[in-house]
């Protein structure tokens, strides 16, 4: 009985190592898909402070609107954009996930 309780210790253990790794990773490449696709307008800290983004009146990703919003509730709202439809065409499906989630954090203040 000790030893298998000291098996599903380490295993429980294991999985939440995986688990941290895994969104470690992923909060990665949400920093990085925005960073390639969205900061020349918005700035890697989404403050719209670039030329690009002074230029088309890129706003500043802050406040509680966009920090409460779902991921796919702030993609919907990016696909309705006319200025964004260049870099759509440009953008997977999931990578504009992961930098609709990217959106969220920097308007939360992460
Ligand atoms: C070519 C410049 C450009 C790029 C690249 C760009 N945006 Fe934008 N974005 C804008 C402009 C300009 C607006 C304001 C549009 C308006 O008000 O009509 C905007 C608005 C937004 C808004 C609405 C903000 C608010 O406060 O309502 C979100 C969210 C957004 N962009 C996310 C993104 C994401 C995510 C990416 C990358 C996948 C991206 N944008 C790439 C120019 C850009």
């Amino acid at each position: 009985m000790q030893r298998r309780n000291r098996f599903m210790l380490l295993a429980a253990l294991a999985l939440a190592f995986a688990a941290a790794a895994g969104a470690e990773e992923h909060a990665q490449d949400a920093k990085q898909v925005f960073e390639k696709s969205c900061a020349s307008c918005h700035g890697v800290g989404g403050t719209g402070d670039t030329a690009a983004g002074r230029a088309m009146d890129a706003p500043a990703f802050q406040g509680p609107e966009l920090a409460g919003m779902e991921p796919s509730a702030i993609c919907d709202q990016v696909r309705s954009i006319e200025k964004h439809q260049a870099m759509l065409k440009k953008v997977a499906a999931e990578d504009l996930a992961a930098a609709c989630q990217r959106v969220k954090e920097l308007a939360s203040g992460s």
